[in-house]
């Protein structure tokens, strides 16, 4: 497990699949809004579900995240579109909504900054989401990460084109908050 100062990464356990399906997935609104991709119904433990861990993607690495403490499931998290050639990634978080506000995003983005700098070398970590969310704008910029600029209507979200922000961080201008296991 990848420990932060509130959260830890593990693996994706059986278990953890339906709780975070059923809050960060099954809602159409939640899902379009986070996603960048079309809400459609999953099966109950459908091996498509967006929460089942394909061991064998390379480009992906996909973890739980738990807090620290009681190792309670709060969410999820993961690099993605993991690029060795010009060593960059991309971060996505979500924390269950029961969990929200505590910190736990913004430990988590610190951890995986560890982890894609650290364990797997990576040059440049970049987030995007919708430029009205504002709680990962703030849980990028409480990282460091810097707002590189706006993609104007970018995301098809329920019937409007909306603008992402994208923001990045490189290696040398990372700072580590603590050291981490
Ligand atoms: C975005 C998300 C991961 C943040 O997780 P979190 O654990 O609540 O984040 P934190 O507690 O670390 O808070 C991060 C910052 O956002 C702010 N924040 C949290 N919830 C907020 C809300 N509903 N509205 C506005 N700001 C909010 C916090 O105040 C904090 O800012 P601060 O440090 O300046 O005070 C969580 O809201 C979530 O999972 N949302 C749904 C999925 C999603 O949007 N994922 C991102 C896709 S790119």
């Amino acid at each position: 497990m990848l420990r932060g100062s509130k959260v830890g990464l593990r693996a994706r356990h059986e278990d953890d699949i339906p709780v975070l399906q059923a809050d960060l997935y099954d809602d159409p609104v939640t899902h379009s809004r986070a996603q960048g991709s079309p809400w459609r119904p999953t099966m109950p433990g459908s091996k498509y579900s967006a929460v089942t861990v394909d061991d064998g993607a390379v480009s992906t690495a996909a973890f739980s995240v738990v807090d620290l403490g009681t190792e309670a499931l709060v969410g999820t998290a993961s690099l993605w579109g993991i690029d060795t050639h010009s060593r960059s990634a991309h971060l996505g978080v979500g924390i269950l909504s029961s969990a929200r506000g505590k910190g736990y995003g913004t430990d988590t983005v610190a951890v995986l900054c560890h982890y894609g700098f650290v364990v797997r070398g990576l040059h440049r970590l970049q987030i995007e989401t919708l430029a009205d969310n504002t709680a990962v704008l703030a849980m990028a910029e409480n990282n460091g990460f810097v707002r590189e600029g706006v993609m104007r209507s970018s995301a098809w979200v329920l019937g409007e084109f909306l603008d992402e922000a994208l923001y990045g961080l490189l290696a040398e201008e990372w700072k580590p908050a603590l050291p981490r296991s």
